[in-house]
């Protein structure tokens, strides 16, 4: 937009004019005009991650690396991706945000340390006139709702929740005696939990229970606890639960991929044969995970798709920046969400997985 100025206004004008435009142009680039001081036209995206160590999240940050790339070369002009780690610290993501601010970033894309603190980013953005996506841990709504250029893309908590307790059910009622060691007809489990307070941490937890329940399967839970999305405390939770309950574990749901790989650490560590494994599942699909779930350790786990979700980010954020509706770019509800669907993976279906991952 700011380039169209430069180029349609300028040369029909008097000298003048023109010096006073020039000028004008400045003093409007300079005083806030969206903050940006800048004069190159290329988009310049500004992205805070929580913590570059998470598997999903630094998939994700490679999936947009890619797509940027893609885009670039298609439309023959460059983007910069300015990537930040925030390291679990909300603290260090707002003095990120405020220096994606100084550089001129045209869009931040936020992935919030603390989800419950959105609305400082969002007052920040709106004072600057930089739109602002976020991305995976997601804000509530309030926040999200505070400025019309404020948005949201991700997957739902609950249908993840409820597409991970759907396989268990299914698997469970068609092979009880495989499953069920007790032969009692109920259902004793554990759970992995993500972080606490985490939108996918309560929901998968909640909902993945409530789909096998609500099959008419009786449960009993015998232990819960959260590992914090990490394989290595996961692994630390399930030797203890081994030790505690040794073989009435009959199934291990985890709210992500890396715990459950965890899970399979302790397991493998106790050399109890395969086929003595309590029934394990996860979300996310990432490649160890669909590994796992070809060598028979993991049943199954459920697509948490982040090529799919860098993409909305992508699409929404070169919209927003050509000024145009978002609307038509990507698929939004609400004027402010994207969602992305979840898909159930065993080994059933691996294959088409194992292609593109
Ligand atoms: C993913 C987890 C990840 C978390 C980070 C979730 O959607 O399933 O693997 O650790 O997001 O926020």
């Amino acid at each position: 937009m700011r380039l169209r100025i430069k180029s349609c206004c300028f040369p029909s004008r008097p000298e003048g004019v023109r010096r006073w435009a020039a000028l004008a142009l400045a003093l409007a680039l300079l005083s806030g005009c969206g903050g940006k001081r800048r004069e190159d036209s290329s988009l310049r995206l500004g992205v805070a991650l929580y913590s570059q160590d998470d598997t999903f999240i630094s998939i994700m940050a490679k999936d947009l690396e890619q797509l940027v790339q893609e885009e670039e070369s298609r439309i023959g002009q460059k983007i910069t991706l300015l990537v930040s780690d925030s390291r679990h610290n909300q603290t260090t993501q707002m003095g990120q945000v405020d220096r994606f601010l100084a550089r001129g970033c045209d869009v931040l894309c936020i992935n919030m340390v603390d989800r419950t603190g959105a609305a400082v980013i969002v007052d920040k953005a709106e004072a600057e006139g930089t739109p602002v996506i976020f991305f995976n841990r997601q804000p509530v709504d309030e926040d999200i709702r505070r400025w019309e250029k404020s948005f949201y893309v991700g997957a739902s908590a609950q249908e993840s929740g409820a597409l991970q307790g759907q396989l268990v059910l299914d698997a469970w009622q068609a092979d009880p005696a495989r499953w069920d060691r007790s032969g009692d007809g109920v259902l004793q489990y554990v759970m992995l939990e993500g972080e606490p307070g985490h939108q996918d941490s309560l929901l998968r937890t909640e909902y993945s229970i409530m789909a096998i329940t609500n099959g008419g399967v009786e449960v009993e839970r015998l232990a819960r606890d959260t590992a914090n999305w990490n394989r290595a405390q996961a692994a630390a939770r399930m030797m203890q639960w081994i030790e505690t309950f040794g073989d009435q574990i009959e199934v291990i749901l985890s709210n992500n991929d890396d715990m459950a790989l965890g899970a399979i650490d302790a397991l493998s560590e106790t050399g109890r044969p395969l086929e003595d494994w309590p029934m394990i599942v996860g979300i996310d699909a990432t490649a160890p995970a669909l590994e796992a779930v070809e060598a028979g350790q993991l049943y199954g786990t459920v697509l948490n798709d982040s090529r799919g979700q860098a993409q909305a980010i992508l699409k929404l954020a070169l919209a927003l920046y050509n000024g145009e509706d978002p609307a038509g770019a990507v698929e939004l509800e609400e004027s402010h969400y994207v969602w992305l669907p979840y898909r159930q993976v065993t080994r059933e279906n691996l294959s088409g997985f194992l292609e593109t991952s």
